[in-house]
């Protein structure tokens, strides 16, 4: 009995022992404040030369010398990572302890728990779940979905696109874009875009905005314009950005499909290292994802008038350009609808999107799909990064989409309100 006891004290402090800070036996996301610039090499080193993620910025070339870096770190790798940084006096937080807690958590399937409330679009969804979704919405909704195959990826998956119309027929009919999903790891993306879908489908002569976005302007979908990613993200490696192609020259799978336009295309802010998160692929639409996009939009290019592309995490709305730090002929008026529809977001959701141009506002990136739709034509093109800011950051629970949708959601209507009225 007293052996049992001396036992049972032993276990409990060997796993008091497992949870304190160095010696957690869980993955972790750890929160890094860089304040000079031989601090920013040695953790552009360290998430380089360790096996790390970076979850922010998206490539060490962009950690300066005032970047709050977010560091995923695997759990084998924790003790000699935060060893480096007290020795360089490098001050970290813990953003998340057992992220395979929270990855289980988004990828339970709630829908066979009679307890739960959370609905269909409050949950992420699996590839194959997402494209049965996309045959019974067009299904359901005969008279406003059709769908439209525009292409497969570089693994031969369908990239499908939901072309959402009102029911008044009106000729030469305008059009705004809208893609989800281009980097595999950002799952509220596709979210939104089902939740967008839903909303439309749903609020249709319910709601005046949605109606009015519907009567002037089809609205064409893509819910995930990066399957081979978003499969490789539910079945192997959560924290996964590009696509799946592989390479003549390396080892190193996937191109960043944001760095993979024409829009000066392998300059600062992109690499061409395969290797690499921010890897430009070989040439311009080398991948058929972008370019099976960009043919699509050639094609509709005078009825498109307003491109959106949604990625997270930050919380930004953003427009042209990213691959410069010129400013675009409408700067100004683009700015005031990025500014007005955050104003909106503060009051209605007491929350803070920062706004503006791209290259300025986060980074230089060119290659970029709101770029290139800008130079194309579409004067109107915008990208947002979603919800949160670091907090859960890619692993945001399944609690938080309707928010972060809602937000996104608020912030699209006032923007393409707007563009109808001006267009
Ligand atoms: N975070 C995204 C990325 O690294 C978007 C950055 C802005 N770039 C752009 N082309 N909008 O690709
Ligand atoms: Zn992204």
């Amino acid at each position: 009995m007293k052996a049992l006891l001396i036992w049972a004290v032993l276990l409990n402090f060997y796993k008091l022992l497992q949870t304190s800070d160095c010696t957690s036996t869980h993955d972790q996301v750890l929160s890094i404040q860089v304040t000079t610039h031989q601090q920013a090499d040695i953790v552009r080193n360290i998430s380089s030369q360790y096996e790390t993620v970076l979850w922010s910025p998206a490539s060490p070339e962009y950690i300066g010398a005032h970047t709050e870096v977010h560091l995923f770190v695997p759990a084998n790798n924790l003790g000699t990572v935060t060893d480096l940084l007290q020795t360089h006096h490098l001050t970290h937080q813990v953003l998340l302890d057992n992220t395979e807690e929270l990855i289980e958590m988004q990828t339970r399937n709630e829908s066979s728990d009679p307890r739960s409330s959370a609905s269909y679009y409050e949950r992420y969804h699996s590839l194959e779940d997402i494209y049965y979704w996309i045959n019974k919405t067009a299904q359901e909704h005969p008279d406003m979905v059709k769908v439209i195959l525009i292409g497969s990826s570089y693994e031969k998956r369908p990239l499908y696109v939901l072309k959402l119309s009102g029911r008044q027929e009106r000729a030469e009919k305008r059009a705004i874009w809208i893609d989800c999903g281009i980097h595999a790891r950002e799952w509220i993306s596709p979210a939104f875009c089902l939740w967008f879908v839903q909303y439309s489908l749903n609020f249709y002569n319910l709601n005046n905005d949605i109606t009015e976005m519907l009567n002037s302007m089809d609205i064409y979908v893509l819910p995930v314009m990066n399957p081979d990613g978003y499969k490789y993200t539910w079945t192997t490696n959560r924290m996964w950005r590009k696509n799946r192609s592989l390479s003549k020259e390396s080892n190193c799978v996937g191109t960043d499909l944001n760095r993979n336009f024409d829009a000066n295309w392998g300059t600062k802010g992109a690499s061409n290292r395969p290797c690499d998160e921010i890897y430009c692929g070989q040439f311009p639409e080398s991948e058929p994802e972008a370019e099976a996009v960009a043919n699509f939009l050639r094609s509709h290019k005078d009825s498109v008038k307003l491109y959106l592309s949604i990625h997270s995490y930050g919380q930004m709305l953003l427009f042209p350009y990213s691959c410069s730090n010129e400013e675009v002929p409408n700067h100004a008026e683009l700015f005031e609808l990025v500014q007005d529809a955050a104003m909106k977001i503060r009051r209605y959701y007491r929350n803070n999107y920062k706004y503006g141009a791209s290259a300025k506002t986060i980074y230089l990136a060119p290659g970029g799909s709101d770029d290139w739709a800008y130079n194309l034509g579409i004067h109107y093109s915008f990208t947002f990064e979603l919800e949160d800011r670091g907090r859960y950051g890619f692993l945001l629970p399944p609690s938080l989409i309707s928010k972060a949708c809602n937000e996104a959601l608020l912030a699209l209507k006032s923007i393409a309100l707007r563009v109808i009225q001006k267009t």
